[in-house]
C-alpha cells in the first residue's frame, strides 16, 4: 500500500479563521535555556524537552545502547542443551551455572525496579531520562534472557527464580539493593536538600557502581570461563551481550554520579566519601561470599580466592572513576576479561546482528 497525501483541489470558499493561541504564562524556571538544565531538581513532570542537548554524554550512551540491540532468542541453545542434558558437566560445574542463573535472573529486575520507581523520578533532565528508558528496556531483555535459558535447559523455574530468597549469599546482595530502593520510595523523599542529594547519590552508587559494576562481575567471569573452554557457549554468548550492555550502564551511571557531584559540590564531604568507601568495601565482602558459595570446591582450575582478587581489582577501578581512593591495589587474575569487554568496540564483534537490526530499521512502506 502506498500512502497518498494528495487530497486534491482545495474546496476554496472555506477559509479557516486564524487559530487563537492563548498567551502561555511565563515560567519562572524556563528550561528552554540550555544553561538552565540540571541533572536533578528541575520539574519532575514536564514535557521531555530533549533539545538543545546539554549532557551530550547521556545522548551518546543512549545511541550506544541502541546500536547494541539484541534479543536472547536469537542465540542458539542446541549445544548447551546437549551439554547440560548429556551430563557432561560435573556437579561443581553445574552449581556454578545454577547459582549464577539464580542471582542474575532476579538481580536484573531489581535494577529495572530501581530505575523506573526510584531513579527516573529524581533525574529531571530529558537526555538522561531518554537514556534511562533505553536502559529499562535492556534490563527487561536481560530478565527475558533468564526465562529463555530456564526454558531451553528445562530447569526448575521456581528454584532459579527463588534463589534470591533461598541462597543466603544472593539474599544478602539483594537485600542491600532493595533497602536503597525503599529509601527513595518514602513519599517525603526529595533531592532538594543536601541530605536528600546524598541519599540519592548513595542509591546511584549502590546500583550503578555496586550492583552493575561489582556484584555482576564475579558471575560474568565465572560464566565466561566456561565460554572460553567452548562449553555452554549459548549462555556464554548471552552473557557477553549482557556484559556489553552493562558496560554502557556503568559508564552512564558514573557520568551521572560525577555530573551531580559537579553541580552540587557541597554534598561531597569527607564524611560522605568515607561512607561510600565503606559501603563499597562491604559490597566486596558480600561478593567474595557469593563467589565462595558458587565455588565451594573450585572448577576448571579456578577457585573462590581468584574471584575475590578479581572483585577487589574491579572495585578499585570503580572507586577511582568516582573520585574515591583505591582500597586494595589488587592485580587482575583474569586479564582476558578486559579483552572480552574491549572486544565490544571491535569491528567484527556482534557485527552481523547489529547490521541486521540496522537493516530492519529502514521500513518499507511500498506495498
Ligand atoms: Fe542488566
Ligand atoms: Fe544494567
Amino acid at each position: 500500500m502506498v500512502l497518498d497525501f494528495d487530497l486534491g483541489p482545495a474546496t476554496a470558499t472555506l477559509t479557516p479563521a486564524a487559530p487563537v493561541i492563548p498567551d502561555l504564562p511565563k515560567r519562572a524556571d524556563d528550561r528552554t535555556a540550555n544553561d538552565r538544565k540540571r541533572l536533578i531538581n528541575c520539574e519532575t513532570v514536564d514535557v521531555n524537552q530533549l533539545m538543545p542537548l546539554k549532557y551530550e554524554w547521556a545522548w551518546e550512551h543512549y545511541l550506544n545502547g541502541c546500536a547494541n540491540h539484541w534479543m536472547p532468542t536469537e542465540v542458539p541453545m542446541g549445544a548447551d542443551i546437549a551439554t547440560w542434558k548429556g551430563n557432561r558437566l560435573s556437579e561443581d560445574e553445574r552449581l556454578v551455572i545454577m547459582r549464577n542463573l539464580g542471582f542474575f535472573s532476579t538481580a536484573e529486575s531489581l535494577v529495572a525496579n530501581n530505575l523506573t520507581l526510584a531513579i527516573f523520578k529524581q533525574v529531571t533532565n530529558a537526555e538522561c531520562r531518554q537514556y534511562l528508558l533505553r536502559q529499562a528496556f535492556e534490563e527487561a531483555i536481560h530478565t527475558h534472557t533468564f526465562h529463555y535459558i530456564v526454558e531451553s535447559l528445562g530447569l526448575d523455574e521456581k528454584e532459579i527464580f527463588g534463589m534470591y530468597r533461598d541462597i543466603p549469599a544472593i539474599a544478602a546482595k539483594d537485600e542491600l539493593e532493595m533497602e536503597l530502593t525503599a529509601a527513595l520510595l518514602d513519599p517525603e523523599f526529595s533531592t532538594a536538600t543536601d541530605e536528600g542529594t546524598r541519599k540519592f547519590l548513595e542509591n546511584l552508587v549502590g546500583f550503578y557502581v555496586i550492583m552493575e559494576g561489582i556484584f555482576f562481575y564475579a558471575g560474568f567471569a565465572m560464566i565466561l570461563s566456561f565460554h572460553r573452554q567452548n562449553r555452554m557457549t549459548g549462555i556464554g554468548e548471552q552473557f557477553q551481550y549482557i556484559l556489553r550492555d552493562e558496560t554502557v550502564h556503568l559508564n552512564f551511571g558514573i557520568d551521572l554520579i560525577n555530573g551531580i557531584v559537579a553541580e552540587n559540590p557541597q554534598v561531597w564531604t569527607q564524611d560522605f566519601r568515607d561512607h561510600l568507601v565503606s559501603r563499597i568495601r562491604h559490597a566486596v565482602e558480600l561478593e567474595a561470599d557469593y563467589a565462595r558459595s558458587c565455588l565451594p570446591n573450585g572448577v576448571m582450575g579456578l577457585n573462590s580466592n581468584l574471584f575475590e582478587e578479581y572483585v577487589r581489582f574491579v572495585a578499585d577501578r570503580r572507586l577511582e572513576r568516582i573520585g574515591l581512593p583505591r582500597q586494595y591495589m589488587a592485580r587482575n587474575p583474569f586479564p582476558w576479561m578486559s579483552e572480552t569487554i574491549d572486544l565490544g568496540k571491535e569491528k567484527n564483534f556482534f557485527e552481523s546482528r547489529v547490521t541486521d537490526y540496522r537493516r530492519g530499521a529502514s521500513l518499507d512502506w511500498g506495498d
